[in-house]
């Protein structure tokens, strides 16, 4: 499997500990972050990966700045992206699970690196739940697309 991974400079650090930690799992890392600790945009970063992700270029993603928030809002932006912010193991396994999160993404100032670990390996492991999950899925991408307009039917 490969693996895109972004991060802005408060995250340099954390997305070397994570990236060598995928790699010795065996799976191929691509950096799409900054590795310079001086300060950076993180919508640069999270566009990146939301990009290579829907592509196909990678399988999915892991987005990491200070809290996780702003990196993974820009890469929401991209279409067709479904990038969740983690700071626990049980929701990491539950984006999977549930909302086929193509990105992962927390705060290097939030969450501690066996934390992190623990996340990433739960996202990985995870396998989505299809069913009624698919469908409000695709409701999502139909409000995303402007095929559908959900908020008017009451
Ligand atoms: C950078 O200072 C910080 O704002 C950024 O890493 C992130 O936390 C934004 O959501």
């Amino acid at each position: 499997m490969k693996i895109g991974i972004g991060n802005d400079h408060t995250a340099v650090e954390m997305k070397q500990v994570i990236s060598e930690y995928l790699i010795k799992q065996g799976y191929e890392v691509v950096n799409f972050g900054t590795d310079a600790t001086d300060s950076c945009d993180y919508p640069i970063y999270g566009e990146r990966v939301g990009r290579a992700v829907t592509s196909g270029e990678v399988d999915c993603g892991i987005l990491i700045c200070g809290t996780g928030v702003g990196i993974s809002i820009a890469a929401n932006k991209v279409q067709g992206v479904r990038a969740a912010v983690c700071s626990d193991v049980t929701t990491a396994r539950l984006v999977k699970e549930h909302n086929n999160a193509n990105i992962l993404a927390f705060g290097a100032r939030i969450v501690g690196v066996e934390t992190a670990k623990d996340m990433v390996d739960a996202y990985l492991s995870a396998v989505f739940q299809e069913g009624r999950h698919a469908q409000r899925i695709a409701m999502i991408h139909e409000i995303e697309s402007g095929m559908n307009c959900y908020a008017k039917k009451g």
